[in-house]
């Protein structure tokens, strides 16, 4: 505990000491539950990027939530604007619209409901919609689209996560030749061709969870190197490879621990969704949540 008025969540992928120093470490459905329904201090802080804090902000509005580095952006909730998901609406009027949690709030106050890598098959499947509308990873589209029976339409066309989309399958091949026995995992972020090389799929939690189960001794990981340490601390004696040593969110390492430290001396930045926004993002978030295994 760093501070008795301050509880810290902290992502998978963000530094080893804020890791180390957080309340509670965990996926993006981890953190938004938390935020929601565990947090008993005054003040929230989030050392993840900007949807993160915000997602959080939304789900507990009674508590002064803040994100040490607003400049700490994710680069794929970035590229998408609510004029996009409202022009994808009036294309497909029958749809419904799937906002991977991964986007601004105001995208999310356009969308019917979120999802995270942990549950946007079951979430889609739990729609009545035939179409949806899934914004803005086309990779986590074609992934979930190859998991239901539904129609689901990527908006944008070519949305993805720089880091995990520059993966590529021949790295992962080449990191197996150089490893043969080991596991392949990757997060549903990286292109179908990386996660046709796999072989299990999952958000950063579900890796943590499968590093327990399996019987290899090396695993190699498709996902932001973060990760890692949690995923050696979680299954000691497993070897652990980046498949790339490029996979690397420059957003998630800008909050170090002397931020996080200033932001609580300073009580900020806040992070503050206005109305209308907030109701109807929020609506999105809770919808989620009720549709999501627990
Ligand atoms: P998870 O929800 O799997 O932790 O992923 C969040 C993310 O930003 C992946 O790049
Ligand atoms: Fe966003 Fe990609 Fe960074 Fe995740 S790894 S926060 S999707 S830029």
């Amino acid at each position: 505990m760093l501070h008795p008025d301050v509880t810290l969540l902290a992502h998978n992928y963000v530094r080893p000491e804020v890791q180390a120093a957080a309340d509670f470490v965990g996926d993006s459905l981890e953190l938004a539950r938390i935020a929601r329904d565990r947090v008993e201090t005054p003040y929230l802080v989030v050392a993840g990027v900007d949807f993160m804090a915000e997602t959080a902000a939304l789900l507990n509005p009674d508590k002064t939530v803040i994100h040490p580095e607003p400049f700490s952006r994710c680069a794929m909730a970035l590229r998408l604007t609510p004029g996009d998901v409202l022009a994808a609406r009036a294309a497909y009027p029958d749809a419904a619209v799937v906002a991977y949690v991964n986007t601004s709030a105001a995208v999310k106050a356009v969308s019917d409901v979120c999802c995270t890598s942990a549950n946007a098959v079951e979430i889609v499947n739990a729609l009545e919609e035939k179409t949806v509308i899934f914004v803005p990873d086309r990779n986590l589209a074609l992934h979930v689209a190859a998991r239901t029976e539904k129609e689901v339409v990527p908006v944008p066309a070519i949305g993805c996560c720089p880091v995990h989309h520059a993966l590529t399958a021949g790295e992962v091949r080449a990191a197996r030749a150089l490893h043969p026995g080991a596991e392949v995992m990757v997060h549903p972020e990286t292109s179908p061709e990386v996660q046709a090389e796999a072989d299990y799929i999952g958000s950063t939690s579900g890796m943590l969870r499968r590093a327990t189960q399996t019987r290899a001794e090396t695993v190699i990981v498709g996902t932001e190197i973060g990760l890692i340490p949690r995923l050696e601390q979680a299954a000691p004696g497993r070897r652990f490879i980046p498949a790339s040593p490029h996979l690397v969110c420059a957003d998630m390492k800008m909050i170090t621990l002397e931020l996080i430290e200033q932001a609580i001396a300073r009580h900020g930045p806040v992070v503050k969704v206005p109305e209308p926004v907030a109701s109807r993002a929020r609506h999105a978030l809770e919808r989620m949540l009720a549709l999501s295994r627990p």
